[in-house]
């Protein structure tokens, strides 16, 4: 029995890399089992967990129902209290779904009545027919919507339509103190946008007149959704990207500004989609050693943070105040906005830390040696 493989993502970046990530094609095995409608759920999942992999055959609406059980099942066994509960159930319901495949020919998912995104032909341009999880196949229909309807942000004249497996703000509150904090700064030359996700710290910058962004990121999705966006918007000449880690090979002497909206959950990570959200224990001490090396005394570094792991009590340290203490950094300004969200019906773990969770917009300067 051969079963799929999980991709090992290696999060150090590849520059020679210059096709999208995305979600591992896996080829037919003659060892995998059809999963039909009628097969009953509890032998199903029995076998999943013996290792057995399933392919979907028949109707979308079939498989889509497996996978809501498969996700009842998964709370029943790990009922979600806190983040580390539900980081646990995501992982058990991964596992379980990672068995169940679905299959793509010709661009398209090939289940009856199943939605079709454009990110197949996109990203698997060469692929005529494989599987593919269902998980996976989820996760490119939401991505989907969102890129092809594109996404408002407060104060920027267009949407932004981030590309596949990038990062996106779904709160705005760090991006109404970025963009306050911009309209109160003297003319910029040439910004550092490091970590640029769907590039929306890059969008502000340029609506303030910075005439030159280089956005980086370590994901190659990053970079390409920001030079399509900028190319819509004819901007492309003002943006330069580079697929980088931290400071790594960048010449930061034109540079007269950094900013930087790290992860924020501590966490280790292997996959290249959390690798937005969680940071490694090295994480901030490697960030803060380059940039002392790297920035001349006077460059302003802006870091957006959130308050979360703190408040969920997932550390006791915040980063930034620690870094304070142990690098040539001193503070300019610090900012912060509560989370605006309505109170939600639900009292859930997480509504529960967005009572007190804070956005913070902190500007740090280079102290001279
Ligand atoms: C929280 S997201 C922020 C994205 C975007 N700047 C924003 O404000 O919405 C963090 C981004 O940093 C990137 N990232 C993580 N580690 C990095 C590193 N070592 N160097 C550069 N970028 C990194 C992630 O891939 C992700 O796009």
């Amino acid at each position: 029995m051969s079963t799929p493989q999980t991709p090992s993502v290696n999060l150090i970046p590849d520059p020679s890399q210059n096709t999208p990530l995305r979600p591992e094609p896996i080829a037919f095995d003659p060892s995998y089992k059809m999963f039909v409608v009628g097969v009953h759920f509890r032998k199903l999942l029995k076998q999943m967990k013996a290792a057995e992999v399933f392919v979907a055959k028949g109707s979308y609406a079939s498989v889509l129902g497996f996978y809501s059980w498969l996700k009842k099942q998964a709370a029943i066994q790990i009922p979600i209290t806190d983040f580390e509960s539900s980081r646990a159930n995501k992982a058990l319901l991964q596992s379980f779904s990672d068995r169940l495949l679905v299959p793509i020919s010709k661009g398209k998912c090939t289940l009856q009545g199943a939605p079709q995104n454009g990110w197949i032909s996109e990203l698997y341009p060469k692929e005529p027919a494989f599987l593919m999880r269902f998980s996976d196949f989820l996760g490119l229909n939401g991505s989907w919507q969102w890129f092809k309807r594109g996404i408002s942000y407060p104060g920027l004249s267009y949407a932004l339509h981030p590309y596949y497996g990038v990062y996106f703000p779904t709160r705005t509150e760090h991006l109404e103190l970025f963009d306050s904090w911009l309209s109160k700064q003297p003319q910029l030359h040439h910004a550092l946008d490091m970590g640029t996700g769907c590039g929306v710290l890059a969008h502000y910058l340029l609506k303030h007149g910075c005439e030159k962004v280089t956005a980086t990121d370590i994901n190659v999705n990053a970079l390409i959704s920001l030079k399509t966006d900028a190319e819509a918007q004819g901007l492309l000449s003002r943006v330069s990207v580079v697929m980088t880690s931290f400071f790594e090979g960048l010449e930061m002497q034109s540079m007269d500004l950094v900013v930087f909206n790290p992860p924020w959950i501590p966490a280790e990570t292997d996959n290249w989609l959390d690798a937005a959200t969680h940071y490694h224990s090295a994480f901030f001490e490697t960030f803060f050693t380059q940039a002392a090396q790297v920035l001349k005394p006077g460059t302003r570094l802006v870091v957006l943070f959130s308050t979360f792991a703190l408040e969920a009590g997932l550390t006791m340290q915040h980063p930034i105040e620690e870094a304070l203490k142990h690098f040539p950094f001193g503070l300019v300004t610090k900012l912060e906005q509560p989370i605006q969200q309505p109170p939600s019906a639900r009292k859930s773990w997480l509504s529960e830390i967005r009572k007190t969770e804070k956005n913070q917009l902190w500007v740090l300067k280079r102290l001279a040696d």
